[in-house]
């Protein structure tokens, strides 16, 4: 029995040929259902161009429910040619193979020419270091360069970006000194975590429409050579949480508290930077196993979203942490989730419990400091009161990355634990998140939006 391809025109051509006409996509269609000995459906969401015979236009129903439609009167096999999820589950068992917009175009081109065509109305835009940070850093360290869409070569993606994260780590790597991770390359785009879609495939491993996590920054366009990608479902949380709450920043909070910090029911813990990503995370999961928590934070509104979810906040700028502590806790804390180094890691040690652990997960209040300054000046309470200072990465512990996303996809689903995003729009703004970000501009996960989200 003769097999029938439907496809669904608009989608091939928005997600994998976008400047090729409408008219010369049906041409290519027809010349290759003829090589293929296929019977030929192509679905337009609008009037189609050219006439009869195999076309169909949905000016009035959407382009969806007609493919839906069509592929259940249809006899013998369908293939479905589409990277619309969704789609493909409507059509679902009606299908006998389903084919993605890249994979098709590529048998459309039989291979003559190459899979993608880089939409020519757009261009790549992409932030660059250019200087080096001493000090507080500022938007001069940063340029904003346009370059071509790139073009996949065997074995690679293309991915459209939708989000990229701005993050404390970054100061460090802006500087020229030797750290756990290198200094950023002067000159190219600043490297880092983003989410996106894949727009063109000829990876194996990859198919379009996939959505991923990668680490390849600042840029709207991001060609990958297919390794150190994380799949991204779509349908558990909205995209954005793969850089924040479902992302690095939960794992984080996550690694900190069940495996350094190991809080238990009716103990106090602190968590200093607690509006931040990684901190509003922690605090919740502290308060999740029963444990009084304290927070602090640089604002009202961060006060008051912290006291939202339960956790006891002091704006440090108002009352110094030592004073704040003594004041909230006068028996004393048991756990300390450290952010922010500093004077509050002095007054968190000043504050602990016998046998109290510290988790050292960072230190922003110093990042930008030109000299080295004295550290916290009660390091001999470390003995007296037995304490536990533990530092980490959170990197070092990916490989149990779904253990974490096993646990916390629940609770961020069902609101036991609750987050917020800081969304700036615009890769030319990146630099200006990332300095505002240092500023404590943000609530909860900062964010550039660059792209479109479907
Ligand atoms: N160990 C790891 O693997 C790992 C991984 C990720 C992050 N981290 C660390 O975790 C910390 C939080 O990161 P994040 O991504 O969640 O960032 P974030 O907390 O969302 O954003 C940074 C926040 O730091 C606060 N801040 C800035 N300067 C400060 C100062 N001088 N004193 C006190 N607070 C200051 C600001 O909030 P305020 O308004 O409250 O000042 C700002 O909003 C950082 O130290 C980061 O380096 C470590």
């Amino acid at each position: 029995m003769t097999a029938t391809v439907l496809v669904d025109a608009e989608n091939v051509r928005r997600s994998t040929w976008p400047n090729v006409p409408a008219a010369e996509l049906v041409e290519r269609c027809r010349r290759w259902a003829a090589r293929s000995d296929v019977r030929l459906v192509v679905v337009f969401d609008g009037p189609a161009p050219g006439e009869g015979g195999d076309l169909v236009a949905a000016a009035d129903a959407g382009a969806d429910d007609r493919i839906v439609e069509l592929a259940r009167g249809l006899e013998g096999p369908v293939w479905l040619v589409t990277s619309d999820r969704e789609l493909r589950r409507r059509v679902g068992d009606a299908a006998a193979r389903l084919i993605g917009g890249g994979t098709f175009v590529r048998e459309l081109l039989a291979e003559a020419e190459p899979l993608y065509d880089p939409p020519v109305q757009e261009r790549n835009r992409e932030i660059r270091l250019v200087a080096r940070a001493h000090g507080a850093p500022d938007e001069s360290l940063f340029e904003l360069v346009e370059t071509p869409v790139p073009t996949p070569a065997e074995g690679q993606v293309l991915i459209r970006n939708a989000y990229l994260s701005v993050d404390p780590y970054m100061r460090g790597r802006m500087s020229d000194v030797r750290s756990y991770v290198a200094p950023f390359t002067l000159g190219e785009a600043m490297s880092g975590g983003a989410v996106g879609r894949i727009v063109a495939s000829r990876s194996p491993d990859w198919r379009e429409g996939d959505w991923v996590v990668h680490g390849l920054g600042w840029r709207e366009w991001s060609l990958s050579d297919a390794r150190g990608l994380r799949r991204v479902e779509p349908g558990e949380a909205p995209i954005s949480t793969a850089l924040g709450v479902l992302g690095m920043p939960g794992m984080t909070a996550w690694w900190g508290i069940t495996q350094i910090g190991k809080p238990r029911e009716g103990e106090t813990v602190f968590v200093s930077g607690a509006a931040g990503a990684v901190g509003s995370a922690a605090a919740q999961l502290a308060a999740l196993r029963g444990c009084r928590v304290l927070g602090s934070a640089g604002s009202a509104e961060k006060l008051e979203w912290l006291a939202e979810l339960g956790i006891e906040a002091f704006d440090y700028h108002s009352r110094p942490p030592h004073e704040a502590l003594r004041e909230l806790a006068p028996d004393g804390i048991d756990v300390y989730f450290d952010n922010v180094g500093g004077d509050h890691l002095e007054a968190a040690i000043g504050a602990m419990r016998p046998f109290g652990r510290v988790v050292a997960c960072g230190a922003i209040s110093r990042y930008s400091a030109v000299e080295p300054e004295p550290g916290p000046r009660n390091l001999f309470m470390l003995f007296t009161k037995r304490l536990t200072v533990q530092g980490f990465i959170v990197s070092d512990h990916y490989d149990r990355y779904a253990e974490f996303l096993a646990e916390m996809t629940p609770l961020v689903r069902d609101g036991r634990v609750r987050y917020r995003e800081t969304v700036v729009e615009g890769i030319e703004n990146a630099p200006a998140a990332f300095l505002g970000l240092l500023r404590g501009e943000n609530i909860g996960k900062m964010l550039v939006k660059v792209g479109p989200e479907q």
